[in-house]
Formats: structure tokens, sequence, C-alpha cells
């Protein structure tokens, strides 16, 4: 690969997906779509260069997309924001949403489904207390391949080892052969649909909870701080957002602030959702202008 490719390929994975690669991964993108080069019938990463320069289709362009995403996760992966959902999340919104009785929950880049499925088990353990409550636990990802996994709900020996108690493996999922499937009701708690968090999600309507974890880690700062300013607005003004362990909002937004005693969760910023209204209610900027414009 020639230094041109490389910055080729860095400019559009930065226009496309929002990877921010620094200067030395050139081992990565070589490792990622050397194997997709093959695949295609494409003599290797200049010749890829080329076909994608040439306006080639789309399709190749989402395959590049799509091997340079990293997709690792596992169930309850970190532990403690679970241990925020059922101690935290749940007991506040099952008070506030009594009236209404439903719930919102976003899983922002969700991959093979291991997270959005682990939430789906946490709200099951809440069983009767969330009894005829309408439950939409919405799992989203760039990347059609991890829907497409997520959908079928089925995962390997190896998967269900990483982090899923045996309990819930017990009770929640049938082996098929080498394979473990979650059974059809906890699949049919979650819906699944493909969405770039760089493109507006404005359109999915409001959450009460937001994960959006171990995705931002590979975005520049102005990318984060788009992506914080955009889930303000999706996100109720008492509902919650999680981070990952290595996200934070600090030093990129003020959108949101941080649970004062809770690591990774975080809740809308009230004083700046203030704003807008006070000033609404406030006059004396328009006379202000309209004097200073005689
Ligand atoms: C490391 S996985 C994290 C999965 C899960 N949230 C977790 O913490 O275990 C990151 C996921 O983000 C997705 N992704 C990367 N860029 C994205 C983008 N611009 N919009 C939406 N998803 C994206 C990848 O496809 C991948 O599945």
């Amino acid at each position: 690969m020639t230094p041109s490719d490389y910055e080729f390929l860095r400019k559009l994975l930065k226009e496309r997906s929002g990877l921010d690669l620094s200067a030395d991964k050139q081992y990565l993108v070589e490792s990622r779509l050397i194997p997709l080069t093959r695949r295609v019938g494409l003599g290797g990463i200049t010749e890829l260069v080329q076909k994608l320069k040439a306006g080639s289709t789309d399709t190749l362009t989402a395959e590049v997309v799509e091997a340079m995403t990293t997709n690792e996760t596992f169930f309850f992966r970190d532990k403690i924001p679970f241990d925020h959902l059922r101690e935290a999340m749940l007991p506040a919104l099952l008070q506030g949403r009594a009236n209404r009785r439903s719930l919102r929950i976003w899983c922002a880049a969700s991959s093979t489904g291991q997270e959005p499925y682990s939430i789906a088990m946490c709200l099951k353990e809440f069983g009767a207390a969330l009894a005829g409550w309408r439950i939409e636990i919405l799992a989203t990802d760039l990347s059609q391949g991890v829907l497409e996994k997520s959908r079928s709900g089925l995962f390997s020996q190896f998967e269900v080892q990483r982090g899923l108690p045996i309990q819930l493996l017990v009770k929640h999922f049938t082996q098929i052969g080498e394979f473990w499937q979650l059974n059809a009701d906890v699949r049919a708690m979650v819906q699944h649909r493909q969405l770039n968090l760089l493109q507006d999600f404005g359109h999915l309507g409001m959450f009460d909870v937001v994960f959006c974890r171990n995705v931002l880690i590979y975005f520049d700062h102005e990318t984060k701080a788009g992506i914080f300013e955009r889930l303000g607005k999706v996100l109720e003004p008492d509902g919650f957002m999680v981070l990952g362990a290595a996200e934070s909002v600090v030093g990129i937004s003020d959108a949101f602030k941080p649970h004062p005693e809770r690591r990774g969760l975080y809740r809308p910023n009230a004083i700046r959702l203030a704003k807008p209204a006070i000033v609404a209610a406030t006059p004396q900027p328009a006379k202000v202008v309209a004097m200073a414009s005689r």
C-alpha cells in the first residue's frame, strides 16, 4: 500500500464511518482489507483504491467500511452498566413512567447483539414490575453483517461463555447443534435497524435510555461533540445515557453531565436544557437589539 493509498482510505473511512485513523495504522488497514481484496478478486490494496477512486459501486465502499469496523462485544460487558440499569435507571423510570407504562431504550452501536440482549435479559428479571408495559429496545449499527447475526440470536459456545451467567444461559437459550439460540420471547424484545451515527437520527424519536458504548473511542473530538449534541436531543430530560469505560463527555460536550456516583452514567444537562426557555421568556434581548440598530 502506498502512502497515497493510505491517505485516500483514511479520508474515506473518516467521512463514511467517523473512524479516525492515526498516521501509523497502515498495518491495521492491511490486515483488514487484504482478505477483502482476495474475496472480491482484486490484486491488492492499490487495485482496491483505484476501483474506489474510479467511483466503483457503493457496495464495495460499504464492504471496505464494514471490514474496518471493530465489532468486539460480549454479554454484560463491563458488568457495571447493567448494575446501573437494574439499580438506578429502571427503578427511577418505573416510577417516572408509571402513568405512561412504556420504555424506549436505544442501543446505538449494538454489534452482534450481546449488548441489547443483555439489556433485554435485565428487563426480564424485573418480571411482574414491568408486566403490561410497552417495552422497546432498538438495536442499531452501521454494519449490516453484525445486525444480521444479532437478528438470528445464534451464539457460539465461546460467545455464551463470555460474560453470560450460567443461570441466564439455561433460562433464556436453547442449544442447537454447536450453537445456542436466544429464546423467541427475548429476541422479540429487540428491534434491529441499520444506522450510521454520523447521519441524522432525529427520526428515531425520543428515548428513556441510550447505550452508546465503545464506538465513540474511534472518533475524533469534533465528531464526538456533534454526536453528543444530537443524542441530547433524542433523550428525555429525565433519561439516562451510558458510555463505555474509556469514554466520557467531559471536555467534549455540556449536553450531558456525569452521574455523581455512577461511573459511565450520564444525565441530560438540566441547566442547558432550561436555557432556551429562559431566553424565550425574556423580551429584553430583542429590545436591546432593536435599540442598537437605530
Ligand atoms: C466495539 S463495538 C461495540 C459494541 C457494543 N456497544 C459493546 O460495547 O460491546 C463497536 C460497534 O460500533 C459500530 N460502528 C462503528 N462506526 C459506527 C457508526 N458511524 N455508526 C454506527 N455504528 C458504528 C461497529 O460496526 C461496531 O459494531
